[in-house]
């Protein structure tokens, strides 16, 4: 089985694309057939490979409109084992689309198009755009965990309960879903105030909080200016360690 994992939240700059990058670059590197889904028009998780989108490649908007499946539009990486469905600029149109568009089921376009593949990936990781809205529901819908990511500053426990929500309205239709864990991302451990957020995210055992922190470090920007994921660019540095953790718990959540 395939096992779908959206990073959410609807804050921006939370780490949701590094997070759903360096996870599919991970489980890659791993051996595991992984399919990074950008759905997000920033299309930062689509540079963040490296890949440039061409006017006439296919990408997350044909999907949604024009039709196309998961094996129509997934690309090759230069890393072994990770497949791409690219975004480009184009999709910033899609919410008012699908808000005007008569499309039937309008929350499952995504997972019509990942159950019609016969590329029997082990993960799918989709990195969303910083929303809760009905892109945000077409990539729970098929979720079999969710992730959400947040950085630990003031307000987040609010941010999630919030989001917490947004997931519950949809429960009772997600089919696969098991469960969502919040990662603490952007973590320095010599922050006081940090550290009493980290503290109360983890007492508030509701939040499901994962072990692992993922530490902040320069080198994650430059891996992003280098189209290379940090467990490649830098695997020694901290966030590449603390990620590899976090995947290590991630699978574990998965069986
Ligand atoms: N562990 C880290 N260490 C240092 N910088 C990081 C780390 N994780 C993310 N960043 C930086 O923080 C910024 C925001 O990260 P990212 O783009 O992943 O957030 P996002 O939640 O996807 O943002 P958006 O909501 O705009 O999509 C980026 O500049 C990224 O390089
Ligand atoms: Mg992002």
């Amino acid at each position: 089985m395939t096992n779908i994992i959206p990073v959410i939240n609807n804050k921006g700059g939370v780490a949701k694309t590094i997070t759903a990058v360096t996870t599919a670059s991970i489980l890659a590197q791993k051996g595991y057939k992984t399919l990074l889904l950008d759905l997000d028009q920033q299309a930062n998780a689509t540079a963040a490979v490296g890949v440039k989108p061409e006017k006439k490649t296919l990408t997350i908007y044909d999907i949604f409109f024009n039709g196309k499946n998961i094996d129509d539009v997934a690309m090759e990486t230069k890393f072994d084992n990770l497949y791409l469905i690219p975004s480009s600029g184009a999709f910033v149109s899609a919410l008012s689309k699908l808000t005007v568009e008569m499309i039937p089921d309008k929350d499952n376009i995504l997972t019509r198009a990942i159950s019609s593949s016969t590329a029997e990936y082990d993960f799918i990781i989709i990195d969303c755009p910083p929303a809760l809205d009905q892109i945000i529901t077409n990539a729970i819908m098929p979720a079999t965990n969710i992730v959400i990511a947040t950085s630990p500053r003031k307000f987040s426990t609010d941010g999630i309960k919030r989001i917490l929500v947004f997931i519950k309205n949809y429960e009772p239709y997600m089919q696969n879903y098991n469960g969502f864990g919040t990662l603490i991302t952007l973590h320095e451990k010599r922050r006081n105030v940090i550290n009493g957020v980290v503290k109360s995210i983890k007492q508030n055992h509701f939040l499901n909080a994962y072990e692992s922190l993922i530490a902040k470090s320069t080198l994650v920007e430059q891996s992003t200016f280098a189209g290379i994921p940090i467990n490649h660019f830098s695997p020694d540095c901290q966030a590449a360690i603390t990620y590899k953790k976090f995947v290590d718990e991630l699978i574990e959540n998965c069986r």
